[in-house]
């Protein structure tokens, strides 16, 4: 069979499941990761066609899709911030609104040699795609979740190197996290868990279903993760320091203002590229009875 024929395929049977737009963006993953071509590639020799062993592969593939599996789960593959990051279901699938978090916090890097820290980090995306760009720069990233460590720790080898990055297991919430480091940080960047619990019947179901519920649910207290982490980084950031979180679109403004009786300064809510509250940054004042 033809790739070309099997497009037209992959199209026709997931019409019912998944818009235009996601199909396109589907289809790059299948070019990718189980034909292994590029559309280069495809272009010059359009009559390509693929083995016996590879149909199988794309009809199991189907089948899957219209299960609502996430394609990055079926290939073990998620693009990234301009790498390719090994996925699986103990780590939460890297989202685009994150690459912002990523560029933004590339941004405000204003010297060499600084000192970030990654928490909760799953796959790795957010620490390796600073240590990617920023070689200059020193990684940690912590996690709970002993299996996304291992996701962790293969995509840096992969994508930056061996011992790229610092990986520690460890739960952000007990009280003595503070006491693993040794030297202040210039940058905690988090993208924590923050869906409610109560907000379960409006995931939608392929989020529900195949995602890790360690990931994405916070009990029922939005500011949970947030609380803890700017706690913390009282006395884990150098003063000047910044911090970077993603948030849910409906608890920027308490986030705001958690930083604020903090005293954290500048605190800014940052939009995504939908428009919807979706980051916040704020500087740990330069007050001596907080340094
Ligand atoms: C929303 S996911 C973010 C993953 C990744 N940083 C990203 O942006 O795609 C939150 C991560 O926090 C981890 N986590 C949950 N509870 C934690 C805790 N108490 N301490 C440390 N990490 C925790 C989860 O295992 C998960 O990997």
């Amino acid at each position: 069979l033809k790739i070309s024929e099997l497009k037209i395929r992959f199209h026709l049977e997931l019409a019912d499941v998944f818009n235009e737009n996601e199909r396109n963006g589907m289809w790059k993953y299948v070019m990718d990761f189980v034909f292994k071509i590029s559309s280069t590639q495809l272009f010059i020799e359009p009559n390509l066609a693929v083995s016996h062993d590879t149909k199988q592969v794309f009809d199991t593939l189907i089948v899957r899709l219209k299960n609502k599996e996430p394609i990055q789960y079926i290939t073990g593959s998620a693009y990234f911030y301009e790498s390719v990051f090994r996925v699986n279901p103990f780590v939460l699938i890297p989202r685009p609104e994150t690459e912002e978090l990523v560029s933004n916090v590339l941004k405000s890097i204003q010297k060499k040699g600084c000192r970030i820290l990654d928490i909760g980090t799953g796959s790795g995306c957010i620490a390796v795609s600073i240590k990617k760009a920023r070689q200059d720069a020193e990684l940690t990233a912590v996690d709970i979740s002993e299996a996304a460590l291992d996701v962790a720790t293969q995509n840096a080898e992969k994508i930056c190197g061996t011992q790229s990055v610092n990986f520690i297991l460890t739960d952000v919430l007990s009280a003595d996290f503070g006491n693993l480091f040794e030297n202040k940080l210039d940058i905690i960047v988090s993208n924590p868990p923050y869906i409610p619990i109560n907000e379960k019947p409006q995931l939608a179901e392929n989020v529900l279903q195949f995602e890790p519920h360690l990931a994405l649910f916070c009990e029922n207290d939005p500011l949970l993760f947030y609380r803890a982490i700017a706690l913390h980084s009282l006395t884990l950031l150098t003063s000047g320091g910044l911090i970077f979180f993603e948030i849910h679109e409906n608890f920027g403004h308490h986030i705001l203002k958690l930083l604020k009786d903090l005293n954290f300064e500048n605190v800014q809510l940052i939009k995504d590229f939908q428009g919807k509250d979706r980051m916040v940054k704020a500087t740990k004042n330069y007050d001596k009875k907080t340094t």
